[in-house]
């Protein structure tokens, strides 16, 4: 996006991006009341996306509202920063990061400095062999072991060798704690969550952990392995990664989630422990993987995240997977008995812990999958981002011959060129559609009070009927443009933790079952508390977006004229702007 544009883009702020204001009709101002029902302390009456580090209170520093509105998330005054272009980061400027309260040692994250600018990286040579990585469980014992035997070397190498497991660990830490800040504009954070910037980062940061671990090894076709958390078969932490005595293990993990605890793909730090049986925690692992793959995931901002550039500040807004099961992976590794749920449940630790790499692993094999699905089943809106300002950002690492490397997010999207593949399992996800409960509408049209938005949402759930300025489009025109539903406005003081869900066209939204299609999101913030010691928070103003498209087939609504949106409070208070219906394109 050229300078111009970006300058425009802002200036619609704040709440609204201009997409909307194309948008026609407004939301229908009729609003129900429903009594709240009491929050029950089964954490899987209801499904809980969108959360997570957020939900669980991990850390302040990198949670942003689940909102999405790049905008009204730069709190900056006109003319005061260079808004636009591409985000750039540079070695010397790296400083102290911003921890949460009571870290755990060491405090400090920047890599050791290059006697050299940076190179730029080139691709490996297209004769390499394809590095083929494949699943934990089914990789066989013997590569296993060549893991451990890397991790063991990274932790040999002296803590000033950048290709230590200590300096490893840091990158990460670096890139998420304010540790490195915006070239041109000091005083706004680099952060690779909460935005656009979520896979590529992460695929930049394991291609060279894996290279590096390969040189170590000095076996030039070293795959890392991933840790296949969405098919029932890895469901669990990875035993290797359990035993004591193993350079795998680490000490800083949940002891109750040693296999062969099922992962809880939606767990949250608040709400603990389910009570499902290990079939049913599968089953709704599916689901989940389903709506944050396919259902919820039409358009590249929905997936990805929201377009965060230079001049705006960070976490603008994270793609689905990255809340969940992303982050919720991390916050079940993690143990909840350190302060912030260290090492892997929050962002300035999670490196340490070896299972870091092979979660992300994963992550890097659902980005191919989601292009993959998108181009088999002609979903137009599974593909990248075209956005110069996302393509010519860029990071730094050092490879495995400890050269600093500058990399943009062109660099990372093309796995072949990049020598690797992945093998060895499927996406049974893609048939788990979740199922629709019957007859939780019937009060529609009945009961309505009229009120005008904004409302606030602090005990009791409001439903409100939205207009959809169309209707029964055909298959040509949904392919081209996703039904958004946004709700806007939202506005918090930043005090406290808030969370609502958005169900569609579920009034009597208790009787959905967890995992039900009627849920269709959540809204997850964190307290955001301002740096002055008054104890008060930073107000927060956003909007969210769910997708409407394939909900409303499932539903076998498509031809109504409005759909019922009911919001269910669930913690804190929160003011809502409004709802309304857009249509999409990117
Ligand atoms: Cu950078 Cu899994 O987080």
């Amino acid at each position: 996006m050229k300078r111009g544009e970006a300058m425009a883009r802002r200036h619609c702020a704040p709440v609204v991006a201009c997409v909307f204001l194309l948008a026609a009709a407004a939301a229908a101002a009729t609003v129900v009341y429903t009594a709240f029902p009491p929050v029950s302390l089964n954490p899987c009456t209801y499904s809980l996306p969108r959360a997570l580090l957020a939900v669980s209170g991990v850390d302040p520093y990198i949670v942003s509202c689940g909102g999405d509105d790049a905008l009204t998330a730069s709190p900056l005054p006109d003319g005061k920063n260079n808004i636009g272009g591409p985000i750039v980061t540079n070695i010397r400027t790296c400083s102290k990061p911003k921890l949460p309260p009571n870290p755990l040692p060491p405090f400090y994250c920047c890599p050791p400095m290059s006697a050299s600018e940076p190179i730029n990286f080139t691709l490996p040579d297209p004769a390499e062999p394809l590095r083929v990585r494949r699943p934990v469980h089914a990789v066989g014992a013997e590569h296993m072991a060549k893991y451990e035997r890397a991790i063991a070397l990274m932790k040999a190498l002296p803590p000033s060798d950048p290709r230590s497991f200590y300096q490893q660990a840091n990158i990460h830490c670096a890139y998420c704690t304010g540790s490195y800040h915006q070239n041109g504009n000091p005083e706004l954070d680099v952060q690779i969550h909460f935005s656009w910037f979520f896979y590529p980062f992460h695929r930049a940061y394991i291609y060279f952990f894996e290279r590096i671990a390969a040189k170590l090894l000095d076996e030039p076709g070293f795959a890392l392995p991933f840790w296949s958390w969405d098919v029932p078969e890895g469901m669990q932490l990875p035993p290797e990664f359990a035993n004591a005595s193993s350079p795998l293990y680490d000490p800083v993990r949940n002891p109750r989630h040693a296999p062969p605890k099922v992962v809880d793909l939606e767990f949250v730090r608040e709400q603990g422990e389910n009570n499902l049986t290990a079939d049913q925690q599968i089953q709704q692992n599916l689901r989940v993987m389903y709506k944050q793959m396919i259902g919820n995931a039409a358009l590249p901002t929905l997936f990805h995240g929201q377009p965060f550039r230079a001049g705006e500040a960070d976490q603008p807004g994270a793609g689905t997977v990255e809340m969940f099961p992303h982050n919720t992976v991390h916050t079940w590794t993690g143990d909840m008995a350190q302060p912030n749920v260290e090492n892997m449940g929050v962002y300035y630790s999670a490196g340490r812990d070896p299972t870091f790499y092979p979660h992300h692993n994963n992550i890097d094999r659902l980005w191919v999958a989601w292009r993959d699905i998108g181009a088999s089943r002609g979903y137009r809106g599974h593909v990248d981002f075209t956005d110069p300002d996302w393509l010519d950002s860029s990071f730094l690492f050092y490879d495995e011959e400890a050269r600093l490397v500058r990399v943009t997010v062109r660099d990372m999207l093309d796995i072949e060129k990049l020598r690797y593949r992945f093998e060895g399992v499927g996406t049974p996800w893609v048939d788990a559609r979740p199922p629709t409960t019957t007859d939780v509408n019937s009060k529609k049209g009945l009961l309505m009070k009229s009120v005008r938005f904004p409302v606030s949402l602090d005990d009791v759930a409001v439903t409100a009927e939205v207009r959809r300025p169309r209707v029964s489009r055909s298959r040509r025109e949904k392919e081209v443009e996703e039904e958004v539903l946004v709700v806007e406005g939202i506005e918090t003081d930043g005090a406290e933790r808030v969370k609502f869900d958005v169900y569609v066209n579920a009034m009597d939204h208790e009787k959905v079952e967890p995992g039900g299609r009627e849920m269709a999101e959540s809204f997850v913030c964190l307290s955001h508390p301002r740096m002055d010691g008054t104890g008060k928070g930073m107000a927060i103003k956003t909007s969210m977006r769910v997708a409407l498209n394939q909900l409303l087939e499932d539903l076998g609504a498509d031809g109504d004229e409005t759909v019922t949106v009911t919001l269910v409070p669930r913690h804190g208070q929160v003011k809502i702007g409004g709802l309304r219906i857009v249509y999409m394109v990117e």
